[in-house]
């Protein structure tokens, strides 16, 4: 495959009066011992992006300062080491930063197929995803066979991910999502219930449908006043973990619920770890989850694909919240 010099990159512009993503011209990157060169297809928008355009969410050391989670596209080279893919073979992969942009670089050990029944497009919305639901549910909260589960922000990437998996697994579902529609379209995915929670009570309403028991894990992105809702919600034995706090990182928690039903607490982050441990998820993610979306019974959930360089209008709709699922770069 011919490769040219320079490739178009979204790049993050600071001035006076905030920041915008604007398209540049950088060197196309080479490929390190391990690491693979993509052509990129497309690239998931991740609300994790819309932090590091404010400044809070710093692209770890060694890793490109463009924005990017996620990408799928096509081998266009690959570096020394890398024994399972070769030039034209299609690729998803999870990114340390960089996916927004014509080229990018992954990691082997992060790197997946692109499953049967996915077009090559929508593969670039599951990596960040899928990485996150499995190795929190799975690896930290560990789900069991039978157990119950509870999603906060159905309608997210994320949530749209979780209800999919957690249903095809044979898990009962709950999540929470903030309007009518939001809520079908989590029914639709698979959760027994959506609670809208601007006009419900989640912990009311899982109580309710569990016998009083409660759920046995909960996946929380939300923080704040959630942390004590949410203990309040699971069931003796239960895991609360947290991949976000977008209503606050700060809580007044009453530990005696802990101590009395015998709870865990957690919180993980993911673009920190190293490969061995995104390959370790990768490895269960290629097992567990991609046979899944072969058979057709998960699916993508792309809401919008932006062209490349309107990525400032993808963030900005993002940050709006009116999605149900991915928004997608095209590059
Ligand atoms: N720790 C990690 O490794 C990791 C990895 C990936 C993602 N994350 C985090 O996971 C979250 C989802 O990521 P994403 O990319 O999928 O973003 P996203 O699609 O923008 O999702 C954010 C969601 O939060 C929901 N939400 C906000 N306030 C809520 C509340 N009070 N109750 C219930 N839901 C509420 C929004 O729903 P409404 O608009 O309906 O309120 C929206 O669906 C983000 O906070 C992200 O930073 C963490």
């Amino acid at each position: 495959m011919s490769i040219p010099k320079t490739m178009t990159a979204i790049a993050v512009e600071r001035t006076q009066a905030g920041a915008k993503l604007i398209p540049i011209q950088l060197p196309t990157p080479e490929p390190g011992p391990g690491q693979i060169l993509i052509k990129v297809k497309s690239a998931g928008i991740n609300r994790a992006d819309l932090l590091q355009v404010q400044g809070h969410h710093p692209p770890p050391a060694g890793a490109p300062a463009t924005p990017g989670l996620e990408a799928a596209g096509v081998v266009a080279r690959v570096g020394a080491n890398v024994s399972g893919w070769k030039d034209g073979d299609q690729i998803s992969a999870l990114l340390p930063g960089g996916g927004y942009a014509e080229y990018a670089i992954a990691s082997e050990p992060c790197c997946l197929y692109v499953p049967k029944n996915v077009s090559l497009l929508d593969a670039g919305g599951l990596p960040e995803v899928y990485f996150t639901v499995w190795s929190n549910v799975f690896d930290a909260a560990r789900l069991q066979p039978n157990e119950t589960f509870l999603v906060h922000g159905g309608s997210s990437g994320i949530g749209t991910a979780a209800i999919q998996l957690m249903a095809a697994r044979g898990h009962r579902v709950f999540t929470t999502a903030g309007s009518a529609d939001k809520c079908d379209a989590c029914a639709k995915l698979g959760a027994e219930r959506a609670v809208n929670y601007k006009t419900e009570d989640f912990v009311e309403i899982v109580k309710a449908a569990t016998n009083g028991k409660g759920v046995d894990v909960i996946l929380d992105m939300v923080g704040g006043d959630y942390v004590m809702k949410n203990l309040n919600a699971l069931a003796r034995r239960g895991r609360l973990i947290n991949i976000a706090y977008q209503k606050g990182a700060k809580a007044e928690v009453d530990f005696r619920i802990v101590q009395a039903k015998l709870l865990m607490l957690g919180a993980t982050g993911l673009r920190g770890r190293p490969d061995s441990e995104k390959g370790e998820i990768r490895d269960a993610l290629k097992r567990e989850a991609w046979p899944l979306f072969d058979s057709g019974r998960l699916k993508p959930v792309t809401y919008r694909v932006f062209p490349l360089a309107e990525a400032g209008a993808a963030h900005h709709l993002m940050q709006e919240s009116s999605h149900i699922g991915k928004i997608l770069l095209e590059a």
